[in-house]
């Protein structure tokens, strides 16, 4: 008798949370804590996000238009609904604070070096901007393969 052959997922992104970590690091931790400390910096905490019912750290101050949302759509952040909020959050929710956040006088930003040194391509712009202290720093994630690494992440985070 043949011996059953693995079925192999050969052709799915094999997917990498140090690189992950990396992109998360860059462009996610100026504004949410990735540690299990889980403080309140910008925006909620994303320590425990996977399994998570969206806006329901408490002390955190979500937009209306982003409690209003999940409040209908009713769902937890698992790897789905993670890919396509990060894919664009504006679409997600147009006027969710992610995308349209700007900082308080007080408040600053670093610079996402961890980011540049890897080989992913850098708005440059919006680099710019972020470094003036402003604005719409998170649009999204293009790039399918960082998506899934960020995520692979995310899912460590526990
Ligand atoms: C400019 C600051 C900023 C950046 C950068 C940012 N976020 Fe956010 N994020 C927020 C804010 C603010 C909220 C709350 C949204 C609201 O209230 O409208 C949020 C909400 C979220 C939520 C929902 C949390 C919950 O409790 O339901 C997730 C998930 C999330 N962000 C993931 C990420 C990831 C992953 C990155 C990096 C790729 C990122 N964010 C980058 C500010 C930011």
């Amino acid at each position: 008798m043949a011996a059953a052959i693995p079925i192999l997922s050969a052709c799915w992104y094999d997917a990498d949370s140090d690189r992950g970590h990396a992109i998360a690091e860059a462009l996610c931790a100026n504004c949410h804590d990735l540690s299990s400390a889980a403080t309140i910096k910008h925006a909620p905490p994303l320590w425990k996000i996977v399994g998570r019912v969206p806006g329901t750290v408490k002390g955190f101050d979500y937009s209306q238009d982003f409690l209003t949302l999940v409040a209908t759509k009713k769902f937890v952040w698992q790897e789905e609904s993670l890919d396509f909020f990060l894919s664009n959050p504006n679409q997600f929710l147009p006027d969710n604070k992610m995308s349209k956040f700007e900082l308080s006088s007080t408040g600053t930003y670093t610079t996402p070096e961890t980011y540049s040194t890897t080989d992913r391509k850098l708005n440059k712009a919006k680099l710019a901007l972020l470094k003036l202290g402003h604005y719409e720093l998170f649009h999204g994630l293009q790039a399918s393969d960082e998506r899934d690494d960020l995520i692979e992440f995310l899912y460590t985070l526990r």
